[in-house]
């Protein structure tokens, strides 16, 4: 199955119906209404029931819905309730936090089976997002990216891994840099989307913003995580290769095929060496610009 486009994936919390329809007017790749830790305990069942509401009478346009269910775990069954009264309005997608392993995401795989079956929709088309956020997480990465075919991305999540550890929380963020560049490589390796963790800082300015979501996106992150309107732009910005990108990409791969035909497989373009890996990288950006719906035929080479 292939993967839709996630650059800027904005959360709400479950209860505020004001927030979810306003994150519907915004265009924006995917919205995550929240069951989890935005939402009060004893808000849970309200919340359920305003996500089930939203899900069969607003209209999100091309936005992705998302549900971000309780932790899949033996000892309470938050989750089963979240699963069995928002399955109706047919989300779709779940996104799974504090994923510890393949058996979780296998359990919620389960569910979602049945629910095809029973309301006719096509086989694995309800897909799974996996926030990886604890020690144990980083630790079992491996069998997660492996665990199902619903899978379609892996989110690294610092907040909750920062308390899981014991870290302190910096600007650089070097105490979360080993798990936040790990997970970029198990989702590669499986073919996943990485999506990056929060900004949390709503009073920063955009630059700082900006430059946060560009680290992210050097790293090979495809996405990040959004929890304000005003943060929406600057991520799907970041995330949506440039004319001048597309431009060069498109030049560098037609320069690398006309050298092919020659007999050449590696040569020198605008001072620097380029083979295989650079046209590659090229290739990316194209295929990104395709996914964001961009045109490439209208941009010369
Ligand atoms: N999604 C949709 N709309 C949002 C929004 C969000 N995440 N955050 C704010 N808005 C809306 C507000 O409802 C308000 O709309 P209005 O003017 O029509 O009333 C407008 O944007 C401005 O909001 P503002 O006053 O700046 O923020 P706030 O004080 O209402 O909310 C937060 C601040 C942090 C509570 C809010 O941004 C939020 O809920 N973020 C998501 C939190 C979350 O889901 N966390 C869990 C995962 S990390
Ligand atoms: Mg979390």
């Amino acid at each position: 199955m292939t993967n839709r486009i996630r650059r800027a994936l904005l959360f709400m919390p479950g209860d505020d119906r004001r927030k979810i329809e306003k994150g519907a007017t915004l265009n924006v790749d995917s919205i995550i209404m929240d069951l989890e830790d935005g939402v009060a305990l004893n808000h849970k069942e309200l919340a359920r029931q305003t996500v089930r509401t939203a899900l069969n009478e607003i209209n999100f346009g091309h936005t992705e819905r998302l549900v971000r269910i309780n932790p899949v775990q033996d000892d309470h069954s938050l989750w089963i309730h979240d699963l069995q009264e928002t399955l109706e309005g047919h989300p779709d997608g779940y996104v799974l936090p504090k994923v510890q392993s393949a058996e979780q995401i296998q359990r919620v795989a389960e569910h979602l089976t049945r629910a095809e079956r029973k309301y006719g929709w096509i086989d694995g088309s309800v897909r799974l997002l996996a926030i990886v956020e604890t020690a144990m997480g980083f630790v079992n990465l491996s069998e997660i990216a492996d665990s199902d075919p619903r899978l379609a991305a892996l989110i690294f999540g610092a907040e909750d891994l920062a308390g899981d550890i014991g870290a302190v929380r910096t600007q650089d963020g070097w105490e979360v840099f080993y798990a936040r560049s790990k997970l970029v490589l198990y989702a590669k390796a499986r073919g996943l989307q990485a999506i990056d963790t929060p900004f949390v800082d709503l009073t920063a300015e955009d630059s700082h913003l900006r430059a946060a979501t560009e680290q992210a996106h050097y790293m090979g992150y495809t996405g990040k995580l959004v929890i304000h309107p005003r943060q929406v732009a600057v991520i799907q910005s970041v995330f949506t290769p440039t004319p001048d990108q597309i431009r060069r990409a498109k030049a560098l791969v037609a320069a690398h095929n006309q050298h092919q035909t020659q007999g050449r497989g590696v040569f020198a373009y605008e001072g620097k060496m380029v083979d295989m890996p650079m046209v590659r990288a090229a290739e990316t950006i194209l295929a990104q610009a395709r996914a964001a719906g961009i045109n490439l035929s209208e941009f010369e080479e």
